[in-house]
């Protein structure tokens, strides 16, 4: 049986830029829009045109630049707030309208104080108002995570005989276990006679950190587009991490997966975004945190440098990470120490190393890490007391 691709529905410009401090200006988004068309995503949701008239100008813009990449703008399911984003969108080569409206009894009664039958006929008719205006419309079923699974069937039947061809079921709170969610894409798979006329999107955020899990369930469950961002930024905390999904599928071959993405350009996109949007990336963050590739402990070093598939499942180079790193600290061990010895250009022998570890040790223990200055301290000192013996 062939693969099946997933595709990759980067949100970093909409959902990523929501977040207080990462908000950008249109050369930045468009710099990022060409960036994420070069790293391989298969649409890019640019922006909320209605949202402001930076945003529109936003999104104009890079419907304008990107070539063959997919151009989504968000809506509410207001008739304005739609044909403002076709509006945007009309120079896209492929055009994407995103619109929808909150399906549990969370939102259709605080939000909306409304009626499950009342959303049905709104929903519907936000797609067919976006159908006129473009051929590819995505509805999404805001807060289905929290959604009773009958009526979040009923409301995916209806809106893709209204015409869309992609319905997004949003775990917009994050409150979904893994199989919870899983379970939610295959009872539509199973319940909405018409789903084959439609991809079934994951949207998950990671409330309880379970964002990553939740997508790849729910393609497991017959989902076909992943929505995410890079270094999962979002909304509180954050939206599915697209580096995490695509190595997952990469790393998982058995689960029958792939993507379009190019793994090695991952940590300089995550580099950019980072610096672009101000918002600094967690040192232990998968796939692209300063430590994911760093060994500190001496059993971890030990292994790493007899074999580095002891301790690493993905090597750096696949996903343009700068290089595994032995990093030295008071739980280091002999191996790591003569290894960064002989990367100055130190050759010690294992007597010399047992004498050197003892005073490295001294050292580390007054440092969160001993670094190559120190290291060249230590040799000095020793050579030198070699020298005069
Ligand atoms: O989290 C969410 O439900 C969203 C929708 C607007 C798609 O971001
Ligand atoms: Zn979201």
């Amino acid at each position: 049986m062939s693969d099946k691709k997933i595709y990759i529905f980067d949100t970093t410009l909409r959902d990523g830029e929501q977040v207080p401090g990462c908000k950008l200006n249109t050369t930045e988004k468009v710099e990022l829009a060409q960036q994420l068309e070069a790293l391989g995503v298969d649409i890019i949701e640019a922006g909320f045109p209605i949202s402001s008239p930076g945003d529109f100008h936003s999104v104009e813009e890079i419907a304008k630049i990107v070539k063959d990449v997919t151009v989504c703008g968000l809506t509410r399911a207001v008739q304005k707030d739609i044909e403002v984003a076709a509006e945007a969108l009309r120079h896209a080569k492929r055009p994407r309208i995103h619109t929808g409206i909150g399906t549990s009894d969370f939102h259709i009664k605080s939000k909306f104080n409304s009626t499950r039958e009342e959303i049905l006929q709104r929903a519907v008719q936000a797609v067919k108002w976006a159908r006129n205006l473009v051929d590819d419309v995505e509805f999404f079923a805001e807060d289905a995570g929290r959604t009773d699974n009958e009526y979040l069937a009923r409301v995916v039947e209806a809106v893709i005989a209204a015409g869309a061809t992609v319905v997004n079921i949003p775990d917009t709170t994050g409150y979904c276990l893994p199989d919870q969610y899983g379970e939610k894409i295959a009872y539509l798979v199973n319940n909405v006679k018409n789903v084959d006329k439609a991809i079934l999107s994951c949207h998950c955020h990671n409330d309880l950190g379970l964002a990553t899990a939740n997508s790849i369930a729910g393609i497991r469950g017959g989902a076909r587009q992943i929505e995410c961002t890079i270094n999962g930024l979002g909304e509180r905390a954050g939206n599915t991490s697209l580096e995490e999904v695509v190595m997952v599928i990469k790393q998982h071959k058995q689960l029958g997966f792939y993507t379009n993405i190019k793994a090695e350009k991952l940590n300089p996109i995550s580099r950019l975004v980072s610096d672009t949007m101000r918002m600094p990336v967690q040192p232990n963050k998968a796939i692209v945190g300063a430590n994911a590739f760093s060994h500190s402990s001496g059993i971890h070093q030990d292994g790493f440098l007899k074999d580095a598939s002891t301790y690493e499942i993905i090597n750096p180079d696949e996903v343009g990470a700068d290089g595994s790193k032995i990093v030295l600290t008071a739980r280091s061990g002999r191996s790591a120490l003569a290894f960064r010895f002989q990367k100055l250009g130190y050759s010690f022998t294992r007597n010399d190393i047992d004498v050197l570890y003892e005073r490295f040790l001294k050292v580390a223990d007054t440092k969160k890490e001993v670094m190559e200055a120190d290291l060249n301290e230590l040799a000095k000192a020793y050579n030198a007391a070699a020298v005069t013996a």
